[in-house]
Formats: structure tokens, C-alpha cells, sequence
């Protein structure tokens, strides 16, 4: 009996010592502004996260973000700041998360190239997330070799400093499930040196578009920023899809795959007000432009305190990237540790 304590005691021990060793770790490709879709999806998670976290990095991807913008390292430059602009805005506190530049870790790239040797090919081209950006990009075969393998950077930029709870939104799922095996293989190959990541994702996983596309991307021109005004916000709702059919308003209106309703189930906190106003678009008698305008305010009561904190940082770039530099710096001290660790590891740690 007194073992069998004992024996608990030592599991309650451990199961709660690993889970102080909450190691968080999340990003962005700086490629042009953040939306509702990344709010819900990831950025609500990191926020909440960064308070029983041991330790929370946040990565500006640059590095991820030139594997298909070679050409364009203007447009990855200036986003660094609006992605920065984004995330402090919906309240990472750089006090409590280290947020840093990708680039600036060196030893991501380092092991980029050791993870390289423990993939193949074929199971870079089956990377569900890739397959779809690469559709959606029009890439073909003519994918250049940096984008096929950004999921093995990014094992590198999550096992750099060790992390192993990760905020995502539903699309990476496949990505996070290749960095595991690369876990799998590098602990098998080398000795126990990673453990395996668990992602955390929001509670809407995927925000569909305000065209009715089932996701709201950065490409598609179908997002609601978190930096757009009030009048912008009210443009994109008016034009939003709801149902052909609902042409007068004492016509009953379909509810699903109405991007309106879809909305404000989401985001209006009155959830039996929005039945009793989908009974009666079903019913008829319920205009969209009722419903519309009802989600503009929604909308912007979440949007108008992100959008005026930003426009506040906004107006000091410097302090921004001072706290980034800041961040990259403490991160790269994280990073020389993990480097040392698996070059012995590899054998290769000569002098
Ligand atoms: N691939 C992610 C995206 O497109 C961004 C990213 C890069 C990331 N490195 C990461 C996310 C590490 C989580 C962990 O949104």
C-alpha cells in the first residue's frame, strides 16, 4: 500500500515537473499582415500561453518566408515589423515572451541541414500542408528545393531552444507531425537529445474567408486584418456571401454556409440571441443587412482595441525592433547550448 503511494506520489511528481517544463513556441512568416483567421487560430492561444509558460519564443520566419519570395526580399523586410506590430498589439508581451528574428539564429540553419539528412524526398512532396500551399501557389515541379523542405527548418526552429508546446492553426498539423518524426529518428540515430512537440490549436481551427473559401489566407484576398478600419471592416462585411437565394426579406434564408452567421457564431458573445436570429432568417422576415450590420459591430469591439494599440506602437518602429534584437539575442544564447549538445551528439564537436 505504501508502495503503491509512494509509486503515485513519484507519477504525480513527474507528471507535474514535466509540465513545468512548458517550453512555447510559435511564428509567422512576415509576408504581409495578420487577420481574424491568425487571431483565433493561434495568436489567442500564444497570448494566454505566455502567462504558465517556463519560457515562450516568438519567431518572425523570415528565413521561411524567402523560400518562396527569393525575389522579393523587400516585401519579407518590411512585414518584419508588421508582424511584430500584429503580435504586440494582441498582447505578447515581450516582458514574458522572447520574440526574435529567424535569420538571426544561425544554428537554425545549422540544423536545417542536419534534420535534411533525415527526411526523404518522397515524404517532403506527401507533406499534406505543403502539398496544398504548393497547389495554391502554382509551384508544380518547379517547387524551388527551400519551400519542399521548410518543414525541416521548422523542426530546427522549434527544437533550437528545446520547445515543445506549439500554438498553430489547424493547417500546420502536418508539419508539426513531421517534426516529431525527425524527433523520432534524430533521438534514435544520436541519443535521446528532443522531445516530441504537441500542438495546441485555438478554438476555431480554421477561419473560412469572407468570400466563403474555407480559409481565410494572407494570398487570397479574403481576410479581415486586425490593423483595418472600421470603414474597411464594414466594406468586407457588406460584400460578404450569405445566401443567393435570400433576395427579399421576407424570403427564408439558408444559415449554413452563410459566411454572416458563420461569423457571429464565432465571434458574437450573445449565443442565444444569434439562434433566435438564425430561427427567424430561416423563417424570413430577417434582412441581411440587419445581420451585417450587427456583425460590423461585433467585429470591430474585438478589432478597435488591437488596431489602436498598434497604430500607438506604430508610431516608435525603433522600440519594436529594439525589443527584437533583444529577443534575438537572448535566443541565440539558448541556441549555442542546443548547437553544442548535438554536435557531440553527431560527433562532430572536433576542438
Ligand atoms: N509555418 C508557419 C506559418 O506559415 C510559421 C512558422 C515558422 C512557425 N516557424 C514556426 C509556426 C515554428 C510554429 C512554429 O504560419
Amino acid at each position: 500500500m505504501l508502495l503503491k503511494c509512494a509509486k503515485l506520489y513519484i507519477f504525480w511528481y513527474y507528471i507535474n515537473m514535466s509540465n513545468l517544463n512548458k517550453i512555447v513556441l510559435t511564428g509567422d512568416r512576415p509576408t504581409g499582415r495578420l487577420h481574424l483567421g491568425h487571431f483565433v487560430g493561434s495568436i489567442q492561444n500564444r497570448v494566454k500561453l505566455q502567462n504558465d509558460a517556463d519560457k515562450s519564443f516568438y519567431m518572425i520566419a523570415d528565413m521561411q518566408a524567402l523560400t518562396d519570395n527569393a525575389n522579393n526580399p523587400e516585401k519579407v523586410r518590411s512585414n518584419v515589423i508588421e508582424v511584430a506590430l500584429d503580435n504586440l498589439a494582441c498582447g505578447i508581451d515581450p516582458k514574458k515572451t522572447i520574440m526574435f528574428i529567424q535569420s538571426g539564429i544561425p544554428e537554425i540553419a545549422e540544423l536545417t541541414v542536419i534534420f535534411l539528412n533525415l527526411v526523404t524526398l518522397a515524404r517532403l512532396k506527401r507533406n499534406p500542408t505543403v502539398k496544398d500551399e504548393m497547389k495554391q501557389k502554382g509551384f508544380g515541379e518547379n517547387v524551388p528545393a527551400g519551400f519542399l523542405a521548410y518543414p525541416v527548418s521548422q523542426a530546427a526552429d522549434i527544437l533550437f531552444c528545446k520547445s515543445n508546446l506549439i500554438p498553430v492553426g489547424e493547417d500546420q498539423l502536418p508539419v508539426l507531425e513531421q517534426v516529431n518524426e525527425i524527433v523520432d529518428d534524430f533521438n534514435r540515430f544520436y541519443g535521446e537529445t528532443f522531445t516530441r512537440v504537441k500542438h495546441l490549436v485555438g478554438d476555431t481551427p480554421r477561419l473560412m474567408g469572407t468570400d466563403g473559401n474555407i480559409k481565410m489566407g494572407k494570398s487570397l484576398n479574403n481576410g479581415i486584418y486586425l490593423s483595418d478600419t472600421k470603414e474597411v471592416i464594414s466594406k468586407k462585411v457588406m460584400g460578404m456571401y450569405t445566401d443567393p437565394k435570400h433576395i427579399h426579406v421576407e424570403d427564408p434564408g439558408e444559415v449554413k454556409g452563410n459566411v454572416v452567421f458563420s461569423y457571429l457564431d464565432i465571434f458574437d458573445p450573445n449565443k442565444d440571441e444569434i439562434e433566435e436570429l438564425k430561427a427567424q432568417y430561416k423563417k424570413g422576415g430577417l434582412g441581411d443587412v440587419v445581420i451585417k450590420k450587427r456583425l460590423i459591430e461585433v467585429l470591430e469591439s474585438i478589432i478597435s482595441p488591437i488596431r489602436e494599440k498598434r497604430e500607438e506602437l506604430a508610431k516608435n518602429p525603433e522600440a519594436v525592433m529594439k525589443i527584437l534584437k533583444e529577443g534575438t539575442i537572448s535566443a541565440q544564447a539558448i541556441a549555442k547550448q542546443t548547437m553544442a549538445e548535438v554536435k557531440k551528439a553527431l560527433k562532430i564537436n572536433y576542438f
